[in-house]
Order: C-alpha cells, then sequence, then structure tokens
C-alpha cells in the first residue's frame, strides 16, 4: 500500500469499491482515492462482473455530496464524462452510450459503476468505480475480446500507467463536480450530450434489471434518464441498464 498525495496503490483487491466502501464507512474523507494492481472479483453494472487484469486502470473515488435529488441523478453521468474526457486527452476518440459506457466506435473502453450508501433518507456517501481499459489482452481470450472491447493502448498507440490516467480522471472529476455544485445538473448534462454516442432518433433497446424494453431514443432529461419513444407512442423514461442500438437490416 503506498500512499501518493491522496491516491492510494493498492496490490491485488476483491472490488476497489468495496474497499473504499469500508473506508467510508469508517469515516475516510470525501475525495479518498485508490487504484489496485488487480481486482479479484471486480464488479460491472447491472450484476455483471468486470475483467481485471494488470495493467488496466481500477479506480475508486470517494465522495460525500451534499446536493439535490436531481443532482445527486447527474453523477453517473458526470463520471463518464470525466472519464470520455481523461481519455480523449490521451488520445482517444471516447463517446458515451447511454448512462456511461465509455466506447469507441462499438468497442467499449471503460466503465462507471456508481453506487450509493443511504440512511434516514439521505446520502451518506457515494462511490465511484472506474475500470479503464489501457492493455490490449495477449492470449486466446484477446481475440474474442477484440470484437468488444479495446483500449487505450490499441487506440492510440501509448502505453498509459494507471497512476496517470487516475489522475486524468480525478482532474476532470473535480472540475465538473465543482460544476454541478454550483451550476447544477445542466452543465453536466450539456457535456454528456457533447460527448454521447448520437444514436437519438435510433431504434434501441434497454435492458434494466432483467426487462427488455424497446424504442427510438430520444435523448435524456434533466435528471439523466434515457427517453424512449414506444411503438404506442408513450415515452418511456428510463433510470438504468444496458442500451444498444437495434442495426436496421438493408437491403
Ligand atoms: C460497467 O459495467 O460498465 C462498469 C464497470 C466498473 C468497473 C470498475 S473497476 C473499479 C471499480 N471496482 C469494481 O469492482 N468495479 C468498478
Amino acid at each position: 500500500m503506498e500512499p501518493l498525495g491522496g491516491l492510494e496503490c493498492l496490490g491485488s483487491v476483491t472490488s476497489t469499491n468495496d474497499v473504499l466502501r469500508e473506508r467510508a464507512r469508517a469515516g475516510a474523507p470525501e475525495w479518498t482515492a485508490l487504484i489496485a494492481e488487480v481486482q479479484t472479483a471486480g464488479r460491472g453494472r447491472e450484476g455483471r462482473s468486470w475483467r481485471s487484469p494488470p495493467g488496466d486502470l481500477f479506480l475508486s473515488i470517494l465522495l460525500r455530496p451534499v446536493l439535490g435529488p436531481e443532482a445527486l441523478l447527474a453523477l453517473p453521468l458526470l463520471a463518464g464524462v470525466a472519464v470520455a474526457e481523461a481519455s480523449a486527452s490521451f488520445g482517444a476518440s471516447a463517446r458515451l452510450k447511454w448512462p456511461n459506457d465509455v466506447m469507441v466506435g462499438e468497442r467499449k473502453l471503460g466503465g462507471v459503476l456508481v453506487e450509493a450508501a443511504s440512511s434516514g433518507g439521505r446520502v451518506d456517501f457515494v462511490v465511484v468505480g472506474i475500470g479503464l481499459n489501457l492493455v490490449a489482452e495477449a492470449g486466446e481470450i484477446a481475440t474474442e475480446l477484440r470484437t468488444f472491447t479495446t483500449s487505450l493502448s490499441a487506440e492510440t498507440g501509448r502505453s498509459v500507467a494507471a497512476l496517470d490516467a487516475a489522475r486524468a480522471v480525478l482532474a476532470r472529476m473535480s472540475l465538473w463536480y465543482d460544476r454541478l455544485a454550483r451550476e447544477g445538473p445542466a452543465s453536466v448534462l450539456g457535456a454528456w450530450r457533447s460527448v454521447s454516442v448520437p444514436w437519438w432518433g435510433e431504434r434501441v433497446e434497454v435492458i434494466s434489471s432483467g426487462t427488455r424494453v424497446e424504442g427510438m431514443a430520444h435523448g435524456i432529461d434533466e435528471s439523466g434518464a434515457l427517453l424512449l419513444l414506444k411503438d404506442d407512442g408513450v415515452t418511456l423514461r428510463v433510470l438504468s441498464g444496458d442500451a444498444r442500438a437495434l442495426r436496421r437490416v438493408s437491403g
């Protein structure tokens, strides 16, 4: 364990989010941040696991937000913006697929898992977990992975150290967090829209807590929910889930 200007570097952990949650319960201050070399039980959104081989970034950041409900709902999008901008600062043309999948084209470069702890109706703390693929994996599994995922090294030809990537993400997070506190969610949502995958007007499907819905994506609302116009004309606000564009088959 090596403290590094507020950013702690750990070796092998189950999940950086779990380690940081324990620290938060023990009173760790806001902006406590840690990275790990490897995670043995890395977690993704929607109950998925997160592949966590050495060389990639596994970062968790503790926030103790004193924000209204709308601003709180913007945190997952804010974290996505921070990761997309940090990735761009290393030369990757990253965009965000709702809510916060960091994509280059059709391939996933990184992801964000935001977990909140509340009591008595108020949020005690939020752990923002960020996974960013820095290195291209070798071996048999790599061929299959390359269909769906990419890495900063594959996209830019540069090798980026986890510590440098973490610092870049933290810098963008802190900037956007300040703006969120000062200006409310509008500026964060604007930034999110400007780096989002431009699929508005396209048919998408969303799997949310095991349920599938389909419709035409026509934006996000002021709380970051995906607006999906269903075939029956009803617009659905989807608060969380995994979305993908349904490509029309031509010919
Ligand atoms: C996703 O499914 O897209 C979100 C992936 C989030 C992975 C990161 S890695 C650091 C932190 N620790 C975890 O166990 N998960 C998050």
